[in-house]
């Protein structure tokens, strides 16, 4: 929940409700916003700027463990030092203004967790990745991995086809700037193409395919003067500009230079749930939003026609064209596909049911090609689930043939504990539970390290 996390922790045993399956080892670890304030002093206005707290569980077929820590990027260190916030809308004016105007912007790492090259990292929107320990969750350092300019966005996508993960960061100013990375396997990161467009907004995931890398720029410019001035806070910082459209920006991953752009009808994303090429047309499915209202409370407090709807878009890289599709009228987010069908059409698609909105209760939920809810688990009231991540039981199985992790938060004892469900039997409920003691603060997302 939006609230600090009370008792960091290295990794000690957590209480097992049910039975492990023996088959299922590897750690996951998950970030989200977990410390909103400190040294008493004032909790951030918007849960973005919060540190991100990483914790996890671990599973050797039969017993959990699990950890809890603050990720301390350099602003967090710099703020122990001095013992005041230093940083962010927790800060006086005096103490963020000049940072801010100097771009020394705070790294919470807050947003989603990353192995590459057998190391860990802690994520964020506008900043360089946080290499955390993997065994003991301690903060290493900040690092540009030999390559990034200035930043890394949270959604960098592997492809196993490439051996390499793609991803991007933005440089924001009157335009804005965004150098795409590759990150091979092996040998060193290198920046493959970089675009500008023609404001600086946000932007959060990328559509990536076997040959692709299409970016998608939303009508949501930065409010420049009220961000450098720091006379607002992050909820206020954008607009929705829906007469601007939204921009297309596809790269062929064999020639970069051969950049395709132009603009279609205007919406608002924060995932994409897959996507595939099909020779010159890549074809990708995003929860679409009419408008930026659910960056406001982060889909909290949002009206029924703010709300997301599933769609396919198909994207025509000759004819210059996106047509979007309604797939399902429901609001799915934190979508995941079985990793055996990334960048291949799928069929199943597991995400978060009713994560904005009021009515209704959050589940897990697989949907199928037609859109049609055809297996939930939905715990109750008082539990609240997050991102289902998928562990894939044996190579080449079925879509339904894996794990669901959920981390869920139970108000009522106030503890959070890890739900290991059948990604073909969610609504039979959790095979097995790992208690955490306390409440883990919402997290976003997370990465499985098979062991
Ligand atoms: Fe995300």
């Amino acid at each position: 929940m939006r609230q600090n996390l009370s008792r960091p922790h290295g990794f000690e045993p957590l209480a097992v409700e049910g039975t492990l399956p023996p088959d299922l080892r590897g750690t996951l670890y998950r970030t989200g916003p977990g410390v909103y304030e400190r040294f008493n002093g004032r909790s951030v206005t918007h849960m973005f700027e919060a540190d991100g707290v990483v914790s996890s569980v671990r599973l050797d077929g039969a017993s959990a463990q699990g950890a809890a820590r603050a990720v301390e990027g350099d602003g967090y260190r710099k703020e122990t030092e001095a013992g005041r916030p230093l940083y962010t809308s927790a800060a006086r004016w005096l103490d963020r203004a000049p940072r801010f105007y100097r771009g020394d912007i705070k790294n919470t790492g807050n947003t989603a967790m990353w192995s590459h090259q057998g190391r860990l990292f802690a994520l964020m929107e506008a900043a360089v990745p946080i290499e955390i320990d993997p065994d003991t969750l301690a903060t290493v350092a900040e690092t540009n991995l030999g390559c990034i300019e200035n930043a890394f966005s949270a959604h960098p996508h592997y492809v196993a086809s490439r051996g390499a993960s793609f991803g991007f960061g933005a440089t924001f100013g009157p335009r804005m700037t965004v150098d795409v990375y590759a990150l091979p396997d092996d040998g060193p990161a290198r920046t493959i193409q970089s675009f500008t467009a023609p404001f600086s907004t946000f932007v959060h995931d990328f559509i990536v395919t076997d040959h692709h890398l299409v970016f998608m720029v939303c009508p949501a410019p930065m409010r420049l003067l009220r961000v450098l001035m720091q006379t607002r806070g992050m909820k206020e910082w954008f607009d929705w500009q829906p007469e601007r459209g939204t921009e297309i920006i596809a790269i062929p991953i064999d020639d970069p230079s051969r950049i395709t752009r132009f603009t279609t009808d205007a919406f608002w994303f924060w995932h994409v749930v897959n996507a595939w090429s099909e020779g010159s047309v890549v074809r990708a499915q995003i929860p679409r939003y009419p408008n930026l209202a659910s960056y406001y409370d982060v889909g909290e407090n949002m009206r029924d026609e703010d709300l997301p709807a599933l769609y396919e878009l198909t994207i025509d890289l000759e004819r210059k064209t996106c047509r979007s599709e309604l797939r399902a009228d429901l609001t799915l987010e934190f979508p995941h596909v079985h990793p055996s069908v990334r960048g291949k059409q799928h069929r199943a698609t597991y995400g978060v049911l009713g994560w904005a909105g009021s009515d209704g209760e959050r589940g897990i939920a697989r949907i199928d090609e037609h859109g049609e809810v055809v297996d939930h688990f939905t715990p109750g009231a008082d539990h609240r689930v997050s991102e289902p991540v998928l562990v894939p039981r044996h190579r080449g199985g079925e879509e339904e043939d894996a794990y669901v992790l959920t981390l869920v938060h139970e108000a009522t004892r106030e503890q959070s504990y890890l739900a290991v469900l059948d990604a073909g039997a969610l609504d039979a409920g959790p095979i097995a539970k790992a208690w955490f003691d306390q409440v883990i603060p919402e997290t976003f997302h997370g990465a499985w390290i098979a062991s």
